[in-house]
């Protein structure tokens, strides 16, 4: 998701500094987002000479020291809160007094990373969907602290960068993946219990509810490691059995069969 949330500042004419702990990881991403441009530039969505501009504005880091003269983060690190924690507490240390710390998380505690840090009331939910250049959402989310001066600014932010901000307050899994992993959850639990084949329960939900993918399709979309990753927040946040990962998912995982990016999930890619 870093790399599209890089494509969309970057595209709306900000500079951007695209941080990672390994050099390969920021490679492709460089590589994806200029097909992603590419793309969106052969459809008319974008002037052909914007694909070079947008990408002259990003340059990429795997130092965090580098990081101190930014006025806006957006945290993209993968969904455990151990690693999260320790990220705010370090970037905390580097960035300017001013600066926003968002997070892009999809379910963990905003609150809990905003005491991570002496800037609490600067910390905010920033949720971006998966293609970022596509999908028009972005779900912001006020932690208990977070001012409405920062609110008011990622507000402005969202639809500068042409997306479509909705708040909601800080709960786990927020609105989107409260709602959504429930869903993938229920659709596992029906391959694991041979109600249906992955193929018709995936059908059933573009015919029957006009959904663009099935709920597997999705989730091999997102990842699976991520799914049950969003569930064990869910299930350990409100304390309801309702949201336990399905044992078939976590097996898929143990498997290393992530869906697509590891080329095997619900479907083989
Ligand atoms: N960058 C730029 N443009 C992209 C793109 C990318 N990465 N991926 C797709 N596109 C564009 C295509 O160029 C195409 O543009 P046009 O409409 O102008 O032709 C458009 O998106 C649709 O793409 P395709 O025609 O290739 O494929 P499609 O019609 O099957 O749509 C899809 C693909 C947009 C992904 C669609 O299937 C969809 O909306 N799926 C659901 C996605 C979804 O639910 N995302 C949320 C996941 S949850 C999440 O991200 C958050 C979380 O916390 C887990």
């Amino acid at each position: 998701m870093g790399s599209g949330i890089a494509h969309v500042f970057a595209r709306s004419g900000f500079h951007v500094l695209l941080a990672d702990i390994a050099q390969p990881q920021l490679d492709a991403a460089l590589t994806r987002i200029r097909n992603n441009l590419g793309r969106e530039a052969a459809k008319g969505k974008l002037a052909p000479e914007a694909v070079e501009q947008s990408l002259a504005r990003i340059q990429t880091t795997t130092d965090l020291t580098t990081l101190t003269a930014v006025q806006f983060v957006v945290e993209a690190a993968s969904e455990r809160f151990d690693l999260k924690a320790d990220l705010f507490r370090t970037l905390d240390s580097i960035l300017p007094p001013a600066a926003i710390l968002a997070t892009n998380t999809s379910s963990i505690s905003i609150t809990k990373l905003a005491a991570q840090t002496n800037r609490a009331s600067q910390v905010i939910g920033m949720h971006f969907f998966n293609p970022v250049p596509v999908m028009a959402l972005v779900e912001v989310i006020r932690g208990l602290q977070t001012s409405q001066t920062t609110c008011d600014a990622v507000h402005a932010l969202a639809l500068q960068l042409n997306k479509t901000p909705i708040e909601v307050n800080d709960s786990p899994g927020f609105v989107s993946n409260r709602i959504l992993m429930p869903m993938i959850n229920e659709a596992a639990f029906t391959v694991m219990e041979g109600v249906a084949t992955p193929e018709a329960i995936d059908k059933v939900f573009q015919l029957g509810m006009a959904h663009p993918m099935g709920p597997l399709t999705l989730a091999d979309f997102i990842g699976l490691d991520v799914c049950v990753d969003i569930l064990r927040v869910l299930h350990s946040g409100h304390g309801d059995p309702k949201y336990r990962p399905c044992p078939l998912l976590m097996k898929m995982v143990d498997a290393g069969w992530l869906g697509r990016k590891s080329g095997r999930g619900f479907y083989t890619y």
